[in-house]
């Protein structure tokens, strides 16, 4: 099958969040399963791309609105990821340092989705099926059906993956002049609430949406920020899909970013070593439990909790457990944990910025990894961390339900139920027992080691998806 995945990150080429790690891994993983998947995304000004070998596969010409822009398509020449990638170079627009974070984004994604759609128009044999990820990519599905460009897409399915609802991109209703020309009885599809809704109009007009995990599927209908009833009305289409874990990338025994190698056998005598090395550069004492959070510090991973949890416990566990957090977001929630290094210096510390390497680092490092989510559709930091023998402490919501089971019911992790300083606090007591248990605690790393959240076991599931709209 021909499947060609659209999205705005893709590790290692360019990664944000979770987002990247997938749209790096389901290709390569779905190649392996005898599948010609590809992939397009914008050309950004990045290391992988000054490293990396490219020939010029497409050039083109379209607009969006009254500017008329030159494109150019061009392929990474090695397949270096497993895949074809092919990045959309549009002068001046899309070739910056950064992903996401500029005031003209929205007008950057519908130039790039253009762009794409206009390649595509041109493609003698079109892939058998497009696979959009999240809201920068949510106005293809729309794009093929009603714009009259592009008419020769109209019949290619779509396939639109939400990894988060909380960002839909809307748009005021005079931005639809980007929209090439557009069948105007449509103009409905694009909408909810009476503004241009890129993640709405995606699920209107794809055949088939899925979210990266069941219990987020189920949740939408409740909570997904004003689109409650849009997703009662075409659940008939929408099926949940948990994400799996690149085990190449992520994997103790081999990773490139760790100086000490283990596996489930070895794993204390692991975990020590790269304990060490983190307490060391931190300045933490090696003999207590390290807890660490990494992450988006941003209001749905409930980050504004973690400096008054870090105090609280802190206090209350007479200063027997150490803190590492590693993340950038919220500027008011940086300065506080930044702050938090003068107040409590012997049991904690943190990084503000995004660090690739020190996140594997900490994974292999830590104890616990605390994930107290308001809102998680998958989450893989989890599921790194249960590789890498780290306990998991999350709260009963999205991917994280379906992921970690709580220690009383004969999981591997801790459990509870809302993002709150106390609860929080309370599961650090529960961790502190299982951490002065050696023995149980051992079991419980070998034990999480050894659940299997490969791509493996999830690439047949789109699989089967993309062959129910094949059918149609
Ligand atoms: P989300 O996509 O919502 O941010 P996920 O759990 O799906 O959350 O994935 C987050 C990914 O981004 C993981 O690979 C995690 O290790 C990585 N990550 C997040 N913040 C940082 C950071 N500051 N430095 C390094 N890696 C980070
Ligand atoms: C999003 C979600 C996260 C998920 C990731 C990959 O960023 O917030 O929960 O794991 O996408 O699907």
């Amino acid at each position: 099958m021909n499947i060609l995945h659209v999205t705005a990150e893709c590790y290692p080429v360019a990664k944000a969040g979770g987002l990247g790690d997938v749209a790096g891994a389901l290709p390569k993983y779905q190649c392996r399963a005898r599948h010609n998947a590809m992939l397009v995304m914008p050309m950004y000004q990045t290391a992988f791309l000054e490293k990396n070998k490219w020939e010029v596969h497409h050039k083109g010409r379209t607009n969006s609105g009254n500017y008329f822009f030159d494109y150019t398509i061009i392929k990474e020449k090695t397949n270096k990821l497993g895949f074809e990638l092919f990045l959309v170079d549009i002068n001046g627009l899309l070739d910056r340092p950064k992903i996401y974070g500029y005031d003209d984004d929205a007008q950057r994604f519908v130039a790039f989705q253009i762009a794409v759609c206009h390649w595509l128009t041109d493609w003698k044999v079109k892939p058998d099926v497009v696979h959009c990820h999240d809201f920068h990519t949510g106005l293809i599905p729309f794009m093929f059906k009603y714009c009259f460009n592009f008419r020769p897409l109209a019949k290619v399915p779509t396939v639109f993956t939400i990894h988060n609802a909380e960002y839909q991109g809307w748009m005021s209703w005079d931005k639809s002049m980007w929209i090439p020309e557009y069948d105007i009885w449509r103009a409905g599809l694009l909408e909810w609430k009476n503004v241009i809704n890129p993640l709405a109009s995606a699920v209107k007009n794809a055949w088939k949406v899925t979210t990266v995990s069941p219990s987020y599927m189920h949740e939408l209908k409740h909570n997904s920020n004003g689109l409650e009833l849009l997703f009662e009305y075409e659940k008939g289409k929408c099926i949940g899909i948990l994400n799996g874990i690149d085990t190449e990338v992520w994997n103790p025994k081999t990773d490139k970013y760790l100086e000490a190698h283990y596996s489930s056998l070895t794993v204390n005598k692991g975990k020590k070593s790269n304990k060490e090395m983190l307490c060391k550069t931190f300045e933490l004492d090696i003999d207590k439990p390290l807890f660490i959070f990494i992450g988006r510090l941003v209001h749905e991973k409930a980050a504004n909790i973690l400096p008054d949890t870090i105090g609280s416990a802190i206090h209350q566990l007479n200063k027997e457990v150490n803190f590492l957090i590693l993340g950038s977001g919220d500027p008011h929630v940086e300065w506080l944990l930044e702050q938090l290094k003068k107040i409590v210096p012997e049991n904690y510390n943190c990084v503000i910025g995004y660090n690739e390497q020190l996140s594997h680092i900490m994974y292999a490092g830590a104890d616990f990894l605390l994930m107290p989510s308001r809102v998680e559709p998958c989450g893989l930091n989890q599921m790194y961390a249960m590789r890498y023998g780290t306990m998991p402490m999350v709260r009963r919501t999205g991917g994280l339900n379906d992921t970690v089971t709580d220690i009383g019911d004969e999981g591997w992790g801790i459990c509870f139920n809302n993002a709150e300083v106390q609860e929080l606090v309370n599961a650090c007591k529960r961790a502190m027992h299982v951490y002065n248990n050696p023995k149980v605690m051992t079991a419980l790393r070998k034990k999480m080691m050894k659940i299997d959240n490969s791509w493996e076991n999830t690439v047949d599931k789109y699989i089967q998806l993309y062959k129910s709209v094949l059918l149609n």
